[in-house]
């Protein structure tokens, strides 16, 4: 932060010399004194001097004996009066330019001018000397006063010491046009003009501006105008006390003006209060100023950003450049997409000097070492990763994996085979880095090794919730000759046909269709060979068992001829069990062809003429159900005679076998 302060700044001659004359009149006379009025317009001054036994009053008549200080405003001729007449000790203060305008107003009221002042109507030095010409004085205060006034044939014109240059001047240029006769007496003091110009000047150069003095001096406040209508950011303050500090810090260029009123000592307060807390924040910004090293990676906060580069701020003395080909391992970026002022990165320090005084920095080299660390750890602990397909080249795919592009290989995309690889581009993947070596800069991904792994781990799973005797529903996905496979979530497995039905069944497609949903029985499972053989049969009673429980030898059934052979036909029982009715037992008449006896499908009632439990073998006779005809000659009809007894064996011989 520079400071510029004013040379004008402080105690004008005037002041100073009141001051002065106070202070020698402490010495001098008895206490109390007194000042018609403070004797300046600083609170501090006047507080100092009360100390020492100076009082200021409003009014010449509170007091009738002593000393009494007249300011360097002045005053009207009817206070010395008084004075006089009270034997009252005065000491005048009056500033010598003050006393001059006075001089000339009573000399020109004397000879018959209307005298004007220009200036404020109820400041003290106007009041004072209104009072030289019996308070008949016009006093303009702004420009809009002049035009009202009216015309006069002889005018004189003064200016009040502190008013503006400018506005006197253009008042002076109205009353001009309002008078015959004009004595114009620019009165305004050297001291405020001058103050005014540098405060104008310096205020015109800095990014602030500080005025100190009281807040009721009327130069202070004329300062604080100028310095309002060239520098924004414009403060008043009485002492460093009222020092806006921290709204400070924001500038670098500060100039300090102070009134005609305000003390060196006050002036210098301020500034060593402003040189103490810049001090501070430097020794602050010091401490808290990295301590940076090529190759160190800091964080930084983003100062300014274009096309071609970011400005970060990384907390060094000097700002860091990242330029547009050390900001990402991608190409093509637009750095004002990118990054916006305020956002925090990552950097590395490349150079400490760019040879412009700027510290050069990388992102792209921290992201470089951070995607090989994630990758490293992906790989070594087989993290799975996710990506985008970004593009397919020869031989596989290039995947972007948000913080590094790596290839894989087309064989590794899929468990399925994909016929057009520039369709898969822009899918979401899932995988494993399956091979990583950093010298080589050499990553490969594969999506396949995730799906396989996925898909075993299914399987295990079903394995191991599956076990023989379970009853599971799954979808039937495959029919092929021996059966029939079913999906059941992860693994699939097989009804044979033998198991599809206790019946016989020559084609599976009998019994199931693709996509039925089944529920069957677990008869087998195989983890080792990760079979599971499933069985619809088992879910019903075996056949044969409820034969036996049903049926006994002797009984008459109803049957149902499912296939005819040269010795005989098979007939359905119940589903599942069939006997053999032989070509002996189907009629009492020579039967050469069975098929002109029995048909398939035909039903028929059979006794059940004999039963081999171990073998399975039923044998049915339609004959013992029947009379065995005899034939009488005389009456030349059939009659029928009673059956003979006959064993299985005598029916079947070896007829089963051949079957
Ligand atoms: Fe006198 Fe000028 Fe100061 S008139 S009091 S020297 S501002």
């Amino acid at each position: 932060m520079e400071i510029i302060l004013a040379k004008s700044a402080g105690f004008c001659f005037g002041v100073q010399k009141a001051v002065e004359k106070v202070e020698k009149s402490i010495k001098e006379y008895p206490k109390p004194i007194y000042t018609l009025g403070p004797i300046i317009h600083n609170q501090q001054v006047i507080n100092r001097l009360k100390q020492q036994g100076v009082n200021s009053i409003d009014r010449i008549e509170d007091i009738n004996s002593g000393v009494i200080v007249i300011r360097s405003h002045g005053v009207q001729p009817e206070i010395y009066r008084y004075a006089e007449d009270h034997s009252l000790k005065v000491i005048d203060a009056t500033c010598p330019y003050v006393k001059n305008i006075q001089k000339k107003v009573e000399r020109y009221y004397r000879d018959g001018y209307q005298i004007i002042i220009v200036g404020s109507k109820n400041h003290p030095e106007i009041l004072g000397v209104n009072g030289w010409c019996d308070n008949t004085a016009i006093i303009l205060e702004k420009e809009e006063d002049a035009h009202s006034i009216s015309r006069y044939n002889k005018v004189c014109v003064v200016a009040q010491t502190t008013a503006i240059q400018e506005y006197f001047l253009k008042i002076v240029a109205i009353i001009l046009e309002k008078s015959q006769e004009i004595v114009i007496f620019n009165t305004i003091c050297n001291a405020t003009s001058e103050r005014q110009e540098e405060t104008k000047s310096i205020a015109q150069q800095v990014d602030a501006m500080i005025v100190i003095g009281g807040y009721h001096s009327s130069n202070t406040q004329k300062l604080m105008e100028i310095c309002k209508k060239y520098c924004e950011h414009s403060y008043h303050i009485e002492t460093y006390k009222d020092l806006p500090l921290s709204e400070l810090k924001k500038y670098s260029k500060i100039g300090i003006t102070a009134g005609a009123s305000t003390p060196d000592w006050i002036i210098k307060e301020v500034i060593v209060e402003m040189e103490k807390d810049l001090e501070m924040e430097k020794k602050q910004q010091e401490d808290s100023m990295v301590n940076i090293k090529v190759n160190d990676i800091v964080m930084g906060e983003v100062i300014a950003v274009n096309e071609e580069e970011v400005m970060v701020n990384i907390g060094y003395k000097s700002d860091g450049i990242l330029p547009k080909n050390e900001y990402s391992i991608k190409k093509d970026v637009h750095l004002t997409e990118e990054v916006q002022p305020g956002d925090q990165i990552q950097v590395m320090i490349l150079s400490l000097n760019d040879g412009e005084g700027n510290v050069l920095l990388s992102k792209k080299r921290v992201d470089e070492r951070i995607a090989k660390e994630r990758i490293k750890n992906a790989y070594e602990n087989q993290e799975i990763q996710e990506g985008k397909i970004k593009k397919s080249i020869k031989g596989g795919f290039i995947v972007d994996l948000g913080f590094v592009d790596v290839f894989m290989p087309i064989s590794q995309y899929h468990i399925k085979f994909i016929k057009d690889p520039e369709k898969a581009v822009g899918e979401e993947v899932r995988g494993f880095i399956i091979e990583y070596n950093p010298s080589k800069n050499r990553m490969i991904f594969s999506q396949r090794v995730l799906l396989e792994k996925e898909i075993q781990e299914k399987k295990d799973e079903v394995f191991q919730s599956l076990k023989e005797g379970d009853i599971i529903t799954g979808t039937v996905k495959n029919i092929v000759k021996f059966g029939a496979f079913v999906d059941l979530g992860g693994i699939d497995g097989l009804i044979h046909i033998s198991d599809l039905s206790w019946k016989r069944v020559n084609n599976p497609e009998e019994i199931l269709s693709i996509n039925d949903q089944v529920t069957a029985k677990v008869i087998e499972v195989d983890r080792e060979k990760e079979k599971v053989r499933l069985s619809l049969k088992d879910l019903t009673e075996e056949p044969w068992a409820k034969f036996e429980r049903t049926f006994n030898i002797e009984d008459k059934v109803s049957v149902k001829i499912t296939k005819t052979t040269t010795f005989g036909a098979f007939a359905e029982i119940i589903p599942g069990v069939e006997g053999l009715i032989h070509k002996s037992q189907i009629s009492f008449d020579n039967v050469d062809k069975v098929e002109d006896f029995l048909v398939p499908g035909q039903e028929v009632d059979v006794k059940i003429i004999d039963l081999d439990k171990e073998k399975r073998k039923i044998g049915l006779s339609i004959t013992a159900l029947q009379n065995k005809p005899v034939k009488k000659i005389e009456k030349n009809e059939m009659v029928y005679q009673e059956k003979d007894n006959l064993t299985l064996g005598d029916v079947f011989g070896n007829l089963f076998k051949n079957k």
